[in-house]
């Protein structure tokens, strides 16, 4: 059996990466990876902190990208790949249009299909935007689903997919997250910026930020930025430290809103092994991320997610993450209670692992052999 497994940006390679690993241990399949590219440092960064050299690379990036001319140079490269590699089937994770594109042009070309993170649904199309549609569509052309949550299966069976098809198996970040963990146990703090260690060392808070969702961007991202100077401002026994995605209108109002503070520390994106090492040190984790979403949960780490909406309700459910929107007063309020109320605070830092047992990867290459 040959495998293409396709990833085109930094969540996709840290959730395939336990899957190509455990793929490239059976002897009876040949697997190829492609790296189409779409994000250029950070997948660079996210593959080769699990040791993965993709075989394949399809450079689309463009800076600040527009989602049709990236979804047409994909089209266009995706499918001469597959083309020439004729795979029996590909492998696509997640939402990004990297997996609307390459899902589509596998099915133009008779190419089977499996789905990692399949079924998650926030019953929004304009957020996330425009990933909820994104795996709506790829949910069309799967042949086979691997849905991380009992949620995730039934949104696919209730949308009259055959659950003979829907594997659930847990989400391979987990798989990824319990390797880095012990990858990096013991040198924790000299993956730590400098700052940071300091920091700590006098007793400050790290409340860690992340975001880069795309209806997030303008309004959404000045009050982001202002509910953290504010805070910054306020709490002198905290730090904030945000790695900034390379996104330009990211970028953009991060520098400007939040560029020169004592308490912020701004970082470039950071690889999967320190930003482990980051996600384990900090008290507070507020992030716009889908990926983190799963990670802190499974850590005890209390999220904040600047979004209105989530296709992952698991951690709300536990208690462990509570949608705050991305609005300053929200945010402010909702950030300053986890600091200032301790019992709020316990009630939701317990570790919970509504997002899998970390052996997800088995669980989908056994599917794929069992068919
Ligand atoms: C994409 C995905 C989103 C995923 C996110 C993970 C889509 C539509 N969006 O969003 O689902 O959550 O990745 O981070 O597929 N850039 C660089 N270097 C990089 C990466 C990005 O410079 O390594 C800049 C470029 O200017 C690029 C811009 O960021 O044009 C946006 O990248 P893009 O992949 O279009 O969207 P993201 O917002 O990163
Ligand atoms: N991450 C990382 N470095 C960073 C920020 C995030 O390695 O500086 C990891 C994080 O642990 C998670 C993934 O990137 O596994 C999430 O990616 P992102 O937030 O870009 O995308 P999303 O999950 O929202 O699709």
């Amino acid at each position: 059996m040959k495998i293409l497994v396709m990833a085109g940006t930094r969540p996709e390679a840290i959730k395939v990466a336990p899957v190509i690993r455990e793929l490239r241990k059976r002897d009876d399949i040949s697997t190829l990876v492609c790296n189409t590219g779409q994000h250029k440092e950070m997948i660079r960064q996210a593959f080769q902190d699990f040791g993965i050299t993709p075989d394949l690379h399809l450079d689309v990036m463009q800076p600040n990208q527009e989602l049709a001319a990236l979804s047409s140079r994909l089209f266009d490269k995706v499918n001469q790949t597959l083309r020439e590699e004729q795979p029996d089937w590909i492998l696509v994770q997640g939402d990004t249009t990297t997996v609307m594109v390459s899902a589509m042009c596998a099915f133009y070309r008779d190419i089977r299909v499996g789905h990692i993170e399949a079924g998650l649904r926030s019953f929004n199309k304009w957020a996330p935007f425009p990933e909820e549609v994104n795996r709506e569509i790829v949910s069309k052309l799967a042949d086979l689903h691997f849905a991380p949550t009992k949620k995730a299966y039934a949104n696919l069976v209730r949308e009259g997919i055959d659950p003979d098809v829907v594997y659930v198996t847990g989400n391979t970040v987990i798989d990824a997250l319990y390797w880095m963990r012990e990858n990096i146990r013991g040198q924790e703090e000299e993956l730590l910026d400098a700052r940071i260690v300091q920091a700590i060392r006098d007793g400050k808070r790290v409340i860690l930020i992340t975001g880069h969702r795309r209806e997030n961007l303008g309004d959404g991202f000045t009050e982001i930025c202002q509910a953290i100077k504010e805070l910054a401002q306020r709490y002198e026994d905290a730090v904030f430290v945000y790695p900034v995605h390379l996104n330009p209108r990211v970028q953009e109002p991060v520098m400007r809103i939040l560029g020169d503070h004592p308490r912020i520390i701004l970082l470039s994106p950071l690889s999967y092994k320190p930003f482990m090492a980051l996600l384990n040190a900090a008290y507070i984790v507020l992030t716009d991320s889908g990926g983190i979403q799963e990670e802190a949960p499974a850590l005890g780490k209390p999220v904040l997610v600047m979004r209105d909406v989530t296709e992952r309700p698991e951690g709300v459910k536990a208690g462990v993450s509570r949608l705050v929107g991305p609005h300053c007063d929200a945010i402010v309020h909702h950030t300053a209670r986890l600091l200032d109320d301790t019992a709020a605070y316990n009630a939701m830092a317990h570790a919970e692992n509504p997002y899998g047992d970390g052996h997800a990867s088995v669980r989908i290459v056994d599917a794929l052999l069992n068919l």
